[in-house]
């Protein structure tokens, strides 16, 4: 489905990434697995590699405009051409994950402008660059706390939480990708959202059985399970597709 696409995956080293970096490339891309930490994208690379599959390794922050126009120029340089990003990385500083009441505005305004503003930039200089060279297409991570209130509940008796900064970056990033896919639709370039549920990661059990007395048939799904939608979003498939949101959660958001 992705035959001799190159297709840049940011936070491509980490638990989704890895797997839409794997997906990509067995389905004929070229995948660039593109992060911060170089070491692991590398590992990630070169797993794909050794099953045959074509995958190079790129250090990339995304909050940083000269290395993205520096990662943009070299795949040009060697690829001739660049067809895809998917918007994955997630950055957030040391103090993410409290609660609301120990947000501090100082906190708040620099996550979202760690993971929103970085989400920003690679969708402009990449939409910039497949407008000059024929069109090409932005996938943007996003989740259901995009689009729905958080279910605190079943977060009790848990350390886990749903960050307020995630509500904020995530809805903000589904109506950038609508503001997208409007201001580059006729330049043939075009941007969706992807909108998983949790990942499974070792959450805690009395965690999962809440969680997932809101699901269908499986509960939370793994990482290779958003894989299949994000491929779909990537390929010729949904070529006419532009300004969607697609969630894939087993039905938790309903
Ligand atoms: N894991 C989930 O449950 C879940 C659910 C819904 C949506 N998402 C979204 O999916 C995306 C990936 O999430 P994940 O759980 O795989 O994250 P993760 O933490 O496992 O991996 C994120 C990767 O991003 C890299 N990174 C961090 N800052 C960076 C920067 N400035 N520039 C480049 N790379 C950077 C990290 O090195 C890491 O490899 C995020 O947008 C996240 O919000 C995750």
């Amino acid at each position: 489905m992705l035959n001799n696409k190159v297709i840049v995956v940011t936070g491509g080293a980490g638990l989704l990434g890895r797997r839409f970096c794997v997906a990509a490339a067995e389905h004929g891309g070229l995948v660039i697995v593109a992060d911060l930490n170089l070491v692991a994208a590398e590992r990630v690379a070169e797993e794909i590699r050794a099953t045959g599959g074509r995958a190079e390794a790129a250090t990339l922050d995304i909050t940083d405009t000269d290395s993205m126009n520096a990662l943009i120029a070299s795949l040009h340089d060697r690829h001739g051409r660049i067809d895809s990003i998917v918007n994955n990385a997630y950055p957030r500083n040391k103090k993410w994950g409290r609660k609301l009441e120990d947000v501090t505005y100082v906190d708040f305004c620099q996550n979202v402008s760690l993971h929103l503003g970085g989400y920003f930039l690679a969708a402009q200089q990449f939409a910039l660059y497949f407008r000059a060279h024929g069109g090409g297409n932005i996938v943007n991570m996003a989740s259901i706390y995009g689009t729905m209130a958080p279910r605190f509940e079943i977060y009790a008796e848990t350390p886990m939480i749903m960050p307020v900064e995630y509500a904020a970056i995530k809805s903000a990033i589904i109506q950038i990708t609508r503001y997208f896919a409007q201001y580059f639709k006729a330049d043939g370039v075009r941007c969706n959202a992807l909108s998983p549920g949790g990942i499974l990661d070792q959450q805690p059990e009395a965690f999962l059985q809440k969680y997932n007395s809101h699901c269908g048939a499986k509960g939370m799904l793994e990482a290779q399970d958003i894989a299949g939608t994000l491929v779909y979003l990537l390929s010729d498939a949904s070529r006419y597709m532009t300004g969607q949101n697609l969630i894939v959660d087993d039905g938790f958001s309903l």
